[in-house]
């Protein structure tokens, strides 16, 4: 009674690069809650790529968010109120909350906060990117011990993770990433070579670090550094295409790959996947991350911002590589 529940919302659908202008900061009373949902109070707010194609309103896998209405997104919060028996206060939860420090949602929307470890590690190396790099890799890209894996944004939440699995399995790992994420790249994920994918002489490097051409290329980033990558591939290649961040603020996307020829000379096998679509299998994943995690055999970097109102600016920097590491909003202390 009496709480405000700050949100954000789109005020405006982008054309091409976010603004703060796109987003308002609203204040709203908090929500009232249904039977069968709980009230959770946000505590950490993850930030995703592919929110920008909920700003627009092109057709894609799940519904655009409407002017005016908050940022969808999934959040770790505390439930503070409960009308399911499902759950009760106090617990902490993973779910669609959105961009704003109250939420109602439905107990079936939900996902224990694994005790483990820190509560954050459920919107990263425990939650969906790890799982994005679990099964967007074993499952989709399948390698097998002695392969070369490229990766790209490979020093980002997906990336970092899929470099890490990739060598457990014995492959030898090449990263694309921006200058100043190299040194990450090697020594805090195990990645065997860094590569700036915006030096001029990148298929030189790439030759470099795949002297027989790429196995696996796990795709972050799509556009020019894919198409410098798709000219390496080695016979029989594996393309886990799981985002095409380079392509999202613009309006009409580049034409790369230009040459489809690889397919055919190299007999790629070249894949979309969407990570929900493994939701079945999530206790698995999230079992054997956890244990990686635990062993010591798999790091992961947090990247924080502190405040709701931080979200646009921080959203906006994520899509120009401002991010080091998997970025979170900390929405409110425990
Ligand atoms: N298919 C699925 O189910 C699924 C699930 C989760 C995520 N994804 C996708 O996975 C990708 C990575 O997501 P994330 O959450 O891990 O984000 P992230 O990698 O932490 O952040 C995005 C990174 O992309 C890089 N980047 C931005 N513009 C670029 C460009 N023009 N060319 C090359 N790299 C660029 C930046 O790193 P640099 O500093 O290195 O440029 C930036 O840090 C995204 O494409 C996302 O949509 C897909």
């Amino acid at each position: 009674v009496g709480i405000v529940n700050r949100r954000i919302t789109l005020a405006a659908r982008p054309v091409g690069e976010p603004t703060e202008a796109d987003f308002a900061l609203v204040e709203a009373p908090v929500p009232e809650l249904g039977d069968g949902e709980v009230l959770v109070r946000t505590r950490w707010l993850s930030l995703d790529p592919y929110q920008r194609g909920r700003m627009s309103s092109a057709r894609s896998y799940a519904a655009p968010v409407e002017l005016g209405e908050v940022i969808t997104g999934e959040a770790v919060g505390e439930i503070v109120e409960s009308r399911t028996r499902r759950h009760s206060p106090g617990e902490l939860v993973v779910g669609p909350f959105g961009w704003q420090e109250w939420a109602t949602a439905r107990a079936g929307s939900l996902r224990a906060v694994s005790g483990a470890a820190p509560p954050s590690t459920s919107l990263h190396v425990l939650g969906m990117t790890g799982l994005t790099a679990y099964f967007g890799l074993f499952d989709v890209a399948r390698p097998r011990p002695g392969d070369t894996v490229v990766v790209s944004a490979a020093a980002g939440a997906v990336g970092q993770v899929v470099g890490q699995l990739a060598r457990m399995t014995g492959c030898h790992t090449v990263g694309l990433a921006s200058a100043g994420k190299l040194e990450d790249l090697t020594e805090t994920y195990g990645y065997d070579t860094a590569i700036d994918y915006r030096r001029e002489d990148l298929a030189a490097a790439l030759k470099a670090a795949c002297p027989h051409g790429a196995d696996v290329y796990f795709d972050n980033v799509g556009g020019a550094v894919s198409d410098a990558v798709s000219r390496r591939l080695a016979v029989g290649a594996r393309v886990a295409v799981c985002g095409l961040v380079s392509q999202y603020n613009l309006a009409e996307p580049e034409l790369a790959p230009r040459n489809l020829g690889f397919l055919i000379v190299s007999r790629v096998r070249m894949e979309g996947f969407l990570v929900t679509d493994y939701r079945h299998r999530f206790p698995e994943g999230l079992g054997r991350l956890q244990r990686w995690v635990e062993e010591g055999r798999l790091t992961y970097r947090e990247d924080v911002v502190e405040g709701l109102e931080q979200a646009p600016r921080a959203f906006i920097g994520l899509l120009r590589g401002e991010n080091r590491g998997k970025l979170l909003v900390k929405v409110a202390d425990a």
